[in-house]
């Protein structure tokens, strides 16, 4: 039986462009190269981590599912040991610093040929700031939800395209809308850690760096649409 992944995995495995060398970095587990296997999405994946411990996990998967085949298994720091044909590459369950990071330290992934799924648990400015200012398109993003935590799951393909967007694109983007309770959990969770951050800023003082968080808000404010997430 293929292994049931929890809705923000399942979230990005759909993401997934389908028989294409994927690799899943930091796997831990390794459920999701396993799942897109035994589904039928691709041949072949890889499953690698940083850590020799999260690698076992990933191991033990593999054996359970007889995908010694269909899955290699590579300890390694971000995308540094990842085959350069890869073309999709899904990196789930770490902060958007940590993501934006590992992007950063590989310069082979700038390449119209490779697609990412990105799932940051935190600090998904970082990422669509990296994306943006490094040639990455994003062309859609997911929310989903899993035990009443709101996840975001981001898709980019590199274009060459480098563009310096605004704050609040980096806070929020320009693809999640309002139509699904997820859509609108995200944004609201968004709009509290701007207006925590705000408050926290004004009350020591710090009013230049609160401006920032204020512009941003007030933007937010405008939105029509938005209007009843406050
Ligand atoms: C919370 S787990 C997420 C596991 C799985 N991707 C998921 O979303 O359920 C984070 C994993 O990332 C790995 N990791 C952390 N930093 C890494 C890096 N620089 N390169 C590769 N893996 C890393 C950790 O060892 C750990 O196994």
């Amino acid at each position: 039986m293929t292994p049931r992944l929890p809705n923000r995995l399942q979230t990005a495995a759909d993401l997934v462009r389908a028989d294409r060398l994927t690799a899943d970095v930091g796997t831990d587990h390794g459920y999701l190269p396993a799942f897109l296997v035994m589904s039928g999405k691709t041949q072949r994946a890889i499953a690698s981590d940083i850590g020799k411990g999260p690698l076992k996990n990933a191991e033990k998967t593999v054996k359970e599912y007889g995908l010694e085949k269909n899955i290699s298994l590579i300890l390694s720091d971000g995308l540094q040991n990842i085959p350069h044909e890869t073309q999709e590459i899904v990196i789930a369950g770490m902060g958007g610093t940590l993501i934006a990071e590992i992007l950063a330290a590989a310069p082979w992934i700038r390449n119209e040929a490779v697609h990412l799924v990105l799932q940051p648990m935190t600090h998904s400015y970082d990422v669509r700031k990296f994306l943006s200012e490094n040639g990455f398109t994003i062309d859609t993003e997911k929310t989903c939800s899993d035990a009443g935590r709101t996840y975001l799951v981001i898709s980019a393909y590199f274009s060459g395209k480098n563009e310096e967007k605004d704050e609040f694109y980096y806070y929020f983007g320009d693809t999640v809308g309002t139509e699904t309770e997820t859509e609108r959990a995200y944004l609201k969770k968004q709009l509290r850690y701007l207006s925590s951050r705000y408050e926290g800023l004004q009350k020591m003082g710090n009013t230049r760096e609160a401006a920032v968080f204020g512009d941003v808000l007030t933007q937010a404010k405008k939105r029509e649409d938005w209007k009843d997430l406050w």
